[in-house]
């Protein structure tokens, strides 16, 4: 039967070129070559069987064999070229590079609106010729408290809701301990700003722990409380530019006397009565007096011929009402989308 030994060689081959063919991607066709010329694969195991067929056979079968080996080999590696070049083609094609597309741009940022309020303070004071002076956060009590005129016992304490450090260091609840910082190492006339990060242990919706704000200070030989008001409408005009109302209404502040606290015509409502003024048509900015004869009196500035006016804003306060921010919270955040509708 030497025919039929040959008739398989020559079918396995046939079959083996048609699945070649047919072989999807490079993984089928490894495992195609695996099952004709592996170790124990078809055609291997026909090349085993040579040995022990009838010796007239044996090189006739033999040759048949290698050849069939030889051409599935060949066609394997024209296959697997094909394959990886089709692959290629088809992944050069998926991955194009459109070189005309906009670039990705780098994220410009921008100040924060807090930063932005800062600037326009500064600038607005500054044209009247008022200087920025600076203090430490971490202040101890006597500037922050006992040299404004708040000695240990005073019930104004209790407002400030202090972080304490230790008995005698604290961290600052405003910024009016740089008036005290500031006239002991200058002589007046003297005229400042003194902006800044100030802590009270305090928080909602009008409230955080870590607030801003702008003290000033003017002192001079006659200075009065006109001139304050005028310093402050003045202000307010140009930082929110609109004529708003301006009221000056009696307060208490135990390091100015008189004092008041200053309201704007609310900004949500023209002043008609709303959920953020609590229908009074008012919005509190800050608090403001003649500096106390007490506190001239721990700096060392003769009050029988010097008279000073101070004032201290809320730099959040103010920014939510320009910008119409209904909670002050969210300017620490950090919500960028919320921050960029400011650049
Ligand atoms: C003071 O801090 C005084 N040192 C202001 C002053 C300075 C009066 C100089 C007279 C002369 P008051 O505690 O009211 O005052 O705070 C001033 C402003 O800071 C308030 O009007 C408000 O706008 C803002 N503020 C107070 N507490 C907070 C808080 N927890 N979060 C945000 N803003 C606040
Ligand atoms: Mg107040």
């Amino acid at each position: 039967m030497d025919n039929s030994e040959l008739n398989d060689i020559d079918g396995l081959r046939g079959t083996a070129e048609a699945a070649i063919s047919a072989a999807a991607d490079e993984a089928a066709l490894e495992q195609l070559r695996v099952h004709y010329l592996g170790k124990k694969g078809a055609l291997t195991e026909q090349l085993k069987r040579v040995g022990g067929l009838p010796p007239e056979q044996r090189r006739s079968v033999g040759q048949a064999v290698n050849a069939a080996k030889q051409s599935l080999e060949n066609r394997f590696r024209e296959r697997r070229e094909s394959l990886q070049t089709e692959s290629e083609a088809a992944r050069s094609a998926a991955e194009v590079i459109d070189v005309t597309l906009p670039g990705r741009g780098t994220g410009l940022g921008g100040p924060h609106p807090i930063t932005r309020t800062l600037q326009r303070v500064e600038a607005i004071f500054g044209q009247l010729g008022f200087g920025v002076a600076e203090g430490p956060e971490i202040e101890d009590d006597f500037h922050n408290f006992e040299a404004l005129n708040i000695p240990l016992d005073h019930p104004a304490r209790a407002m400030h809701d202090t972080f304490y450090i230790d008995e005698h260091t604290l961290l600052r609840t405003h910024t009016s301990p740089v008036q005290i910082r500031y006239m002991l190492e200058n002589p007046p006339p003297l005229r400042i700003i003194a902006p800044g990060r100030v802590y009270r242990c305090d928080s909602d919706v009008t409230h955080t722990a870590m607030f801003h704000q702008v003290e000033g200070l003017a002192v001079d030989e006659s200075t009065t409380f006109a001139d304050l008001k005028g310093v402050l409408i003045h202000f307010v005009r140009e930082f929110f530019e609109a004529d708003l109302k301006v009221r000056f209404r009696p307060s208490y502040f135990p390091f100015t006397e008189p004092s008041a606290e200053v309201d704007i015509s609310c900004v949500f409502c023209s002043g008609e009565g709303c959920r953020v003024c609590q229908r009074t048509g008012w919005l509190e900015i800050l608090g403001c007096g003649m500096v106390h004869p007490e506190v001239f009196r721990h700096t060392g500035v003769d009050a029988e011929r010097f008279r000073g006016y101070a004032f201290g804003m809320g730099v959040e306060r103010l920014t939510m009402l320009r910008y119409g921010v209904d909670d002050l919270r969210l300017f620490f955040d950090n919500d960028l989308d919320m921050l960029r509708q400011f650049r």
